[in-house]
């Protein structure tokens, strides 16, 4: 009887143990450390010439280093306790799921760590418009702590850090908006709301650029600055008392890399891709519906990324065609302290630079007030191009918002149908 007994005490505890041990496999445990991240010694202008999206992916995994690089490059937070993107009016509300073989994570950047969040494979559930990525990506926002448009803008800033890490790791990727939000699919908490997924893998057709600059224009060349993914991304500065001048050559790399086109054409041939001279930003639908406005002391400028997609109506280049593009002046004279006084900072009244992206709604094709986010979005990721590119040249930035648009609207000569979304100043 003892013996009896004392048998089925060591069965239950061995089938106890086998169990508890299947549920703390690395894999699922509450908190998966994630290794310190790679540096991306890719120069920064590179690594924005090479942005593009990848929908077809092959099946080989991303290993632990590629995701802690590409998460902590995302949002993560440096040694010096800021992080690799601005807060927008001081705040940051983004929430990343990352959503893995076994299970559902959330990405904590105070640690750098993953916690779990929910068991089981969520990969093909929320990323359904294209199947098969190993590994997904759920770009959330916390609604109590900020507004939609900001979140979108947050959200923004931190998929342009992902799609820069991600090319040049030599992987791919893709920014997803839909409606509803793709996450709801697998559930998430209710004071969140999700806005993007993207998908991350290994390429199926891989890339393929061509150094292409046919650049007809009085602004000069985007040059390749020494500085490295990782150190613009550490030497990011944030500032709220503006000094310093401008040269044309900054200005012009700066507001390039808020909204122009790359110098490369891509030759990769992706069957869902026909874009071939690929922006420095991605879009919904490919739209680019924003306008880009620079205010210096010497005037009030509308930049043209491209005067020949306008001509066919498109704001995207499938052909291949040259970039004609140049800087408009449509307002003498010192005029920053009028932008000041619509901001919500009214120290850039001293500011070199300061660049305005303003939603042109005639280009949204009636989309409506449902892809407001998205344009938002796109705002934020323009926005982080240019504090990146501001560091990469030794300045400092930050992300301003307007507030007051009629101002504003007449400083930049708008007329109905403009938006300002954000403002983005560049000073020492
Ligand atoms: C807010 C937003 C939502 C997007 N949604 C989708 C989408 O649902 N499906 C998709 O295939 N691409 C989507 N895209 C990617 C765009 O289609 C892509 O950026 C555009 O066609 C330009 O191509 P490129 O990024 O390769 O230069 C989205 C991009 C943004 C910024």
């Amino acid at each position: 009887m003892e013996r009896k007994h004392f048998i089925n005490q060591i069965i239950t505890i061995g089938t106890l143990t086998f169990f508890c041990s299947l549920a703390l496999t690395p894999a699922t445990k509450a908190t998966y450390e994630l290794p310190p991240p790679q540096t991306i010694d890719m120069s920064l202008e590179q690594t924005i010439f090479r942005r593009m999206s990848i929908r077809k992916f092959n099946n080989e995994t991303i290993t632990d280093e590629q995701l802690a690089t590409i998460l902590w490059n995302a949002a993560g937070y440096r040694q010096d306790g800021n992080r690799t993107i601005a807060d927008i009016n001081g705040t940051y509300a983004s929430v990343i799921y990352v959503l893995k073989e076994d299970a559902a994570y959330t990405y904590n950047p105070v640690n750098h760590s993953l916690q779990f969040y929910k068991p089981g494979d969520w990969r093909d559930t929320v990323g359904y418009q294209y199947p098969g990525a190993p590994l997904v990506l759920g770009l959330c926002y916390n609604t109590t702590l900020t507004n939609p448009n900001n979140a979108a803008a947050e959200i923004g800033e931190i998929c342009q850090n992902i799609a820069f890490t991600v090319d040049a790791l030599n992987l791919g990727t893709v920014v997803i908006g839909g409606f509803p939000p793709a996450i709801d699919k697998m559930g998430i908490p209710e004071d969140q709301t999700g806005l993007i997924i993207m998908l991350l893998g290994h390429l199926l057709h891989p890339y393929n650029f061509k150094y292409r600059l046919l650049w007809f224009s009085l602004l000069p060349k985007v040059i390749e600055t020494q500085m490295n993914l990782t150190t613009a991304l550490q030497q990011r500065t944030q500032t709220t008392n503006f000094q310093g001048t401008i040269t044309r050559q900054e200005l012009s790399q700066l507001i390039w890399s808020s909204y122009g086109f790359s110098y490369y054409l891509d030759k990769s041939n992706q069957d869902l891709n026909q874009v071939k001279r690929h922006r420095t930003v991605p879009s919904a639908q490919a739209y680019y519906p924003l306008e880009i406005y620079a205010v210096t002391a010497s005037g009030v400028y509308k930049y043209q990324p491209n005067l020949l997609t306008m001509f066919g109506n498109y704001s995207a280049d499938f052909i291949g065609l040259p970039v004609v593009t140049y800087l408009q002046k449509i307002r003498n004279g010192d005029n920053r302290a009028s932008l000041a006084a619509a901001s919500s900072l009214p120290s850039i009244s001293s500011v070199p630079l300061s660049i305005i992206t303003v939603l042109n709604w005639n280009k949204t094709k009636n989309t409506g007030e449902q892809y407001l986010q998205f344009w938002y979005f796109e705002a934020g990721a323009a926005a982080q191009n240019i504090m990146l590119e501001a560091a990469a040249l030794g300045f400092k930035s930050n992300i301003v918002l307007p507030t007051d648009n009629t101002t504003l609207s007449s400083l930049l000569k708008l007329t109905d149908g403009y938006t300002p979304l954000l403002i983005v100043p560049v000073g020492t």
